[in-house]
C-alpha cells in the first residue's frame, strides 16, 4: 500500500487528547507531600554526618533510589522535549503542563524522604544532581508518533521500577514504601494516558505508528542515562531484580504492545510491515536472551 503522508497525525490526534486528558482529571488523586512525610524522625547531617549503616540496604536498591530520583530531578528537560511537539493553542500543550505540575513532587518527596531516612549518601546525590543537570540529556524523539511510543513505554518502566524499588525496602520503612508507592501510582496514570493516546494514533495512522514504536523498541534505555556512573548502577539495578531487560520484557513490552494489538494492524504500507515482523524479531531474541540469563540467575541484563 502507497504511505499517506497527508495525515497530519497532531491535528487528528486533538480529540482524544482532550478524552484521555479529561479521564485523567476525573481519576486524579490530589495528595499532599508533607502528610507523607514524617519530619520529626529527621535528624541534622551538621550534628550526625550521614554513614553506610544508617540504614541497611544492598547496593542494587541503593542505586535504584539515586537513579529514580535523579531521573526525576531531570524534568525541565523532559518537559521541553514534550513541548517541542505540541504546539501553543494544542491540549497537548495544556497536558504537558498539568503532567510536568504533577512531576514536579516527585523529586521534591523522594528526595525529604531521602533525607531524612538516610537511606543514600546525600552528597553523593547531591553531586550526581549537579552532573546530570548541567548535561542537560534526555532523549529526543524526532516525531510525534516516537515521541508518544517512547514515553508509553518509559511512563510504564518508571512505574515499574518505583514500585519494584518500594517493594525492596524494609517493612520498617513505612514513611519510604508510601513516598514510592504514591509516585508509583502517578506514574501508572501518567503511562495510561500515554498507552491509550499511542493506541488512538495507531488507529489514525497505523504505518507511521508502527515504524516508530519498532523503531522505540530498539532504541529504548532507561532514562537517566546523565547520571555518573549510569551503567555501573544499571547493572545493579537489574542484578537487584528491580528493573533489567525481565522486567522490560514481560513487565513493558508485554502489557503495552498486547493493548497496541500490532499483530491485528491493517492497511499497512510495506516499510510498516517489514518494521512488525522485525520487531517480533527482535521481541523473540530479547526473550531468548531472558531466558538464558535467568537460568544463570535473576536479572543479569540491563534494559
Ligand atoms: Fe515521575
Ligand atoms: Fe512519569
Amino acid at each position: 500500500m502507497a504511505p499517506r503522508p497527508s495525515i497530519d497525525l497532531l491535528h487528528e490526534i486533538a480529540p482524544d487528547v482532550e478524552r484521555l486528558f479529561n479521564r485523567h482529571l476525573e481519576s486524579a488523586r490530589g495528595w499532599y507531600p508533607h502528610e507523607i512525610i514524617d519530619w520529626g524522625q529527621g535528624e541534622s547531617f551538621a550534628d550526625r554526618p550521614w554513614s553506610e549503616t544508617d540504614y541497611d540496604l544492598p547496593a542494587g536498591v541503593r542505586s535504584a533510589i539515586y537513579v529514580n530520583l535523579l531521573t526525576e530531578d531531570n524534568l525541565p528537560y523532559y518537559t521541553n522535549t514534550l513541548l517541542s511537539h505540541s504546539p501553543e493553542g494544542h491540549p497537548l500543550r495544556e497536558w504537558n503542563r498539568q503532567w510536568t505540575m504533577e512531576e514536579n513532587r516527585h523529586a521534591m518527596v523522594m528526595r525529604d524522604w531521602v533525607h531524612i531516612s538516610r537511606c543514600i549518601d546525600p552528597t553523593l546525590l547531591e553531586d550526581g544532581r549537579r552532573v546530570q543537570m548541567k548535561r542537560g540529556e534526555v532523549p529526543q524523539p524526532a516525531t510525534l508518533a516516537e515521541l508518544v511510543s517512547y514515553v508509553a513505554f518509559q511512563e510504564r518502566a518508571t512505574q515499574i521500577a518505583h514500585r519494584n524499588t518500594a517493594a525492596r525496602l524494609p517493612k520498617e520503612d513505612k514513611m519510604g514504601r508510601l513516598v514510592l508507592g504514591t509516585v508509583a501510582g502517578d506514574e501508572t496514570k501518567h503511562f495510561m494516558f500515554y498507552r491509550d493516546l499511542a493506541l488512538a494514533a495507531f488507529a489514525i495512522d497505523p504505518s507511521a505508528m508502527m515504524v516508530a514504536a519498532a523503531q522505540q523498541v530498539r532504541a529504548f534505555a532507561m532514562p537517566g542515562t546523565g547520571i555518573p556512573g549510569f551503567t555501573r548502577h544499571a547493572v545493579r539495578i537489574a542484578r537487584e531484580n528491580i528493573y533489567g531487560l525481565g522486567q522490560f520484557l514481560n513487565d513493558v513490552l508485554e502489557p503495552v504492545l498486547g493493548v497496541w494489538d500490532l499483530g491485528h494492524l491493517e492497511k499497512l504500507t510495506s516499510e510498516a510491515e517489514r518494521a512488525r515482523e522485525d520487531l517480533m524479531g527482535f521481541i523473540d531474541k530479547i526473550g531468548e536472551s531472558v531466558s538464558r540469563l535467568t537460568s544463570r540467575g535473576p536479572g543479569l541484563a540491563t534494559a
